[in-house]
């Protein structure tokens, strides 16, 4: 699996917490920034790491930033991205299993670094169960086509 990730500055920590842990997991991952606590603008990283979701070049993405409220809403207006903000892993687990989700927004003014991971650990690792899921998936990319 390959990993595109990227966050704001206000994400900057987890970011790097979220990097550790993939190093860990041997998963491969590209950083798109940012790289500096000056003030930044978190479309402008969250629409990279979604381009290369939808092109394929990477298999996901994880976007953080301080609520993790825009980058999600930036990554669900890209044609082709389910993003899910998950704060707690119950969530993390059952999107990747319900929503087969393909990017997921955290953030760090309301999850530590060790939530933090536990979280995209288990997004990470979880696969999705398909089935009657499918069809809702299905319906939910089409409403793209309305
Ligand atoms: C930046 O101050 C902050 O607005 C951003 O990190 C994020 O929380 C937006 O949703």
């Amino acid at each position: 699996m390959k990993v595109a990730i990227g966050s704001d500055h206000g994400g900057l920590q987890i970011k790097e917490e979220i990097k550790a842990l993939m190093d860990e997991l041997g998963i491969e991952y590209e950083d798109v920034g940012c790289e500096c606590t000056d003030s930044v603008d978190y479309p402008d990283y969250a629409l990279p790491v979604c381009e290369k979701v939808v092109s394929n070049e990477v298999d996901r993405g994880i976007l953080i930033c301080g609520t993790g409220i825009g980058m999600s809403i930036a990554a669900n207006k890209v044609k082709g991205i389910r993003c899910a903000l998950a704060h707690d892993t119950f969530s993390a687990k059952a999107t990747r299993e319900h929503n087969d989700t393909n990017v997921l927004a955290m953030g760090e003014r309301i999850v530590g670094p060790g939530l933090a991971r536990d979280i995209a650990k288990v997004w990470l690792e979880t696969e999705f169960e398909g089935g009657r899921h499918a069809r809702r998936v299905d319906k939910v990319m089409a409403i793209e086509n309305v």
